[in-house]
């Protein structure tokens, strides 16, 4: 195995993340050249000639004139320079607009540059070119920016390395998830990575308190994430916790609202009845009642009202306590087992034998991080060497009908977040505890 492959696998088994210190440097640089508060820019100020009024340095990043990939964005006639390091430390002389002739930079004239407008061979430039009071600590992070600014405006991807965040959640932990995703990652590095770059997971429990999150060019989990805890980064989670919208949060299978809609749809079929909401505490008067996402009291098991539960609902419940239940009662539940893609599950068996991954109770939680991962894979190769989040976004929307992992076939749009959102809906016994004799797969209609 080569010695940097073994590195990378060894960093994530270890739980440190040591594949691409360029990510924590270049990400302060960034936020300096897209003018992302809170950065550098906010307490610097500007002058646009030498004696010039000082403006506020964060009304003029670098992007809105040398552009989201450093090349330049012409403006009243002017093309400002490339701005990439590979531009601007070509060994040799180049001839600019209007002609001004310079030899390669280095570090300290790029910060002469940014502070005085003076370029790598000593002329002046032209006063479109803003002078930064910016502190040598800053200009050197943005110097280590510029070396990535051709690849991406977005974190967690440089010229060499991609990196995706996988949160597990409480219940599993990170170390078996850790070695599943080194297993995973060796197959794809050893064969030339992703387009050329290194992928590293990183593995966290939560993002509580976490600017990981931040970092990362995707964030995947099998746990619910906020809209606070992801800074914005694309996400694919499990099940969805949220109806479906434009953010770039993906969710692999129904979650208590698609759920809630299947068990609508369900009730007016079968009963002609529609549901109502149900309050956790309250005596349950109205006949047919459904609960989303917390269980009810004790009490309102006596009723005689027909029950409905999603699975957030029902898993809320105290076990001793569905014993009490004496009405008529359904659950829905985000996957059907029997619907799961029979590719994707073959695939996972071979990945889990040759690997040796353990086939224990934690089987369910291995094979949805193999799918998330799986599936995030397949749509970065699809985004091509020219990476972005949108053009990872748009991929991930072409997605239909996929049955590469261990999931009901899934599709996204642009209005569709959620890859499976069907629910399998079961009567329950008597007692609520067994599994009645039927249940039905309720697919919701799509946009
Ligand atoms: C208002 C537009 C504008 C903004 C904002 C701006 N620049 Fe420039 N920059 C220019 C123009 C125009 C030139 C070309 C000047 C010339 O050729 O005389 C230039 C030239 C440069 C050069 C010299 C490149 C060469 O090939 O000699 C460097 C380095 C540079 N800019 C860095 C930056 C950095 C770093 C920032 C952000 C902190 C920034 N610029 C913000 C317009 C801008």
């Amino acid at each position: 195995m080569k010695l940097w492959i073994r590195i990378v696998i060894q960093s994530l088994v270890l739980g440190a993340f040591c594949g691409a210190p360029s990510f924590a440097q270049s990400e302060d640089g960034r936020r300096v050249y897209h003018g992302v508060a809170p950065s550098a820019l906010d307490d610097a100020e500007l002058t646009f000639a030498e004696n010039g009024y000082a403006l506020p340095a964060r009304s003029f990043p670098c992007v809105s004139c040398h552009g989201e990939f450093g090349s330049g964005r012409p403006e009243r006639g002017t093309v400002p320079p490339d701005l990439s390091r590979a531009a601007l430390t070509k060994p040799y002389e180049m001839e600019a607009e209007r002609g001004r002739i310079r030899g390669p930079y280095d570090l300290t004239s790029f910060k002469r540059a940014v502070r005085l407008g003076i370029d790598s061979s000593g002329n002046k430039l032209d006063e479109t070119m803003p002078r930064y009071d910016l502190s040598d600590e800053v200009l050197t992070e943005l110097w280590d920016y510029l070396s990535v600014v051709r690849t991406s405006a977005d974190p967690g991807i440089s010229e060499t390395d991609l990196k995706i965040l996988f949160v597990t959640g409480e219940k599993i932990g990170t170390e078996k998830i850790e070695r599943l995703l080194a297993a995973r990652v060796s197959q794809i590095n050893s064969g030339g990575g992703i387009h050329g770059r290194v992928l590293d997971f990183v593995v966290t429990q939560s993002l509580e308190d976490d600017e990981l999150a931040q970092d990362a060019f995707l964030i995947l989990s099998l746990v619910p994430v906020s809209e606070a805890q992801r800074s914005q980064r694309p996400v694919i989670q499990i099940k969805s916790n949220h109806l479906n919208g434009p953010a770039n949060v993906f969710s692999l299978v129904s979650g208590a609202q698609e759920q809630a809609a299947a068990l609508r749809l369900f009730a007016a079929r079968e009963f002609m009845a529609e549901l109502h909401l149900g309050d956790n505490c309250e005596d349950t008067p109205e006949s047919f009642v459904l609960f989303v996402m917390e269980a009810p009291c004790a009490n309102a098991f006596s009723s005689e009202a027909t029950l409905f539960f999603t699975q957030t609902a029902f898993d809320s419940l105290e076990p001793g306590l569905r014993h009490e239940i004496q009405s008529k009662t359904y659950l829905a539940l985000g996957a059907d087992a029997g619907r799961l893609s029979m590719q994707g599950k073959a695939a996972f068996s071979r990945f889990a034998s040759v690997h040796k991954i353990p086939m224990d109770e934690d089987v369910f939680d291995l094979a949805n991080a193999y799918t998330l991962a799986t599936l995030s894979i397949d749509i970065l190769m699809r985004s091509g060497r020219k990476l972005s989040t949108s053009e990872f976004v748009a991929q991930l929307e072409q997605v239909s009908s996929y049955i590469g992992g261990v999931t009901p076939p899934l599709s996204f749009g642009p209005n569709r977040r959620v890859g499976n959102t069907g629910s399998l809906v079961i009567a329950l016994g008597p007692s609520a505890n067994e599994i009645a004799s039927s249940s039905e797969w309720i697919a919701l209609p799509t946009q």
